[in-house]
């Protein structure tokens, strides 16, 4: 069973790392993989517009890097304290490494809500299509 609001407490801490002096929207992350070990990110902007990555994929990267890539859920928190949905390119970098994936968007440990990644990307486009 998975503890989500340890997860969410998890992401809402990273929020502190967040670096987004152009939009002032802070986002925190935590991903859970098969190992139960927790991996967070925070949103990295950059003057660059473009070279702006989003917590999500920071800290799905983290657990990457870390040789961990059996990821089972993610939670995403925002200072916002509105739910914050995960962008299309964090989405497609999900269906890369999980496709059965639990996303829980939280607006704090109280108040969230989970969804399978199948619902957020339905039809995704994976490794197996590339013939
Ligand atoms: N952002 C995230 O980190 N994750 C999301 O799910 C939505 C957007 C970041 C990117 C940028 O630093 C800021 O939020 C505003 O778009």
């Amino acid at each position: 069973m998975i503890n989500y609001k340890k997860l969410i407490e998890k992401a809402q801490n990273a929020l502190q790392f967040s670096y987004s002096p152009y939009s002032n929207f802070k986002v925190g992350a935590c991903v859970l993989t098969k190992s139960n070990k927790t991996y967070i990110g925070a949103n990295i902007e950059n003057a660059s517009f473009g070279a702006t990555i989003c917590a999500e994929r920071v800290a799905i990267d983290n657990a990457i890097t870390s040789g961990d890539k059996d990821i089972v859920c993610i939670a995403i928190v925002s200072q916002s304290g509105d739910y914050t949905f995960p962008c299309g390119i964090c989405r497609q970098v999900m269906a890369e490494f999980s496709n059965n994936l639990e996303i829980v968007v939280a607006k704090n440990q109280n108040d969230y809500k989970i969804y399978k990644l199948e619902e957020l990307l339905p039809h995704s486009f994976l490794q197996k299509d590339i013939k």
